[in-house]
């Protein structure tokens, strides 16, 4: 799990003299089913999230008002995306260690994630977690 296999997803839009639609579809446009949806909002200036990786979880991450950086790093090597639209999400493998900064004022993330809240399912310490990827690419 690279940071290759991580990528922008442009979500459909319907548009009309009404605003913009767009949606998510289980196994449809993401590559999971979504178990689970939260959202991070009223986030402070210079507030910093994430910091940690996911040993199983897949996620799709959205900039659904404002924006913020993603950047993903897989042990190895790391990129950051800038999410500043509500139409494009950031998929998310398992294995990515992600930190999230740079929100701006009134920024809304929403997360899709494939399976329900399990602190198990977490590296919260990136040294573990550099060693455990380096242990996988040795297999
Ligand atoms: P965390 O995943 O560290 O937040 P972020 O990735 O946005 O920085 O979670 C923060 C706290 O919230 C932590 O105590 C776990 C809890 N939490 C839940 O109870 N349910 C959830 O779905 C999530 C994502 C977090």
């Amino acid at each position: 799990m690279l940071v290759e296999n991580c990528k922008i997803i442009e979500l459909p839009i319907i548009s009309d003299y009404r605003g913009n639609l767009s949606f998510v579809e289980s196994m449809n446009q993401i590559p999971f089913d979504i178990n689970r949806v939260y959202y991070l909002y009223d986030i402070p200036g210079g507030a910093e999230r994430g910091g940690h990786a996911h040993k199983e979880l897949h996620q799709l991450i959205i900039a659904i008002s404002g924006s913020f950086e993603v950047t993903l790093n897989d042990g190895k090597n790391s990129t950051t995306y800038l999410l500043n639209r509500s139409n494009r999400g950031l998929y998310i493998c398992p294995l990515i260690w992600r930190d999230l900064k740079n929100f701006t004022s009134g920024s809304v993330c929403l997360v899709l994630a494939s399976d329900f809240y399990s602190e198990d399912d977490y590296f919260r310490n990136y040294e573990i977690f550099y060693e455990t990827k380096q242990s996988l690419i040795k297999l």
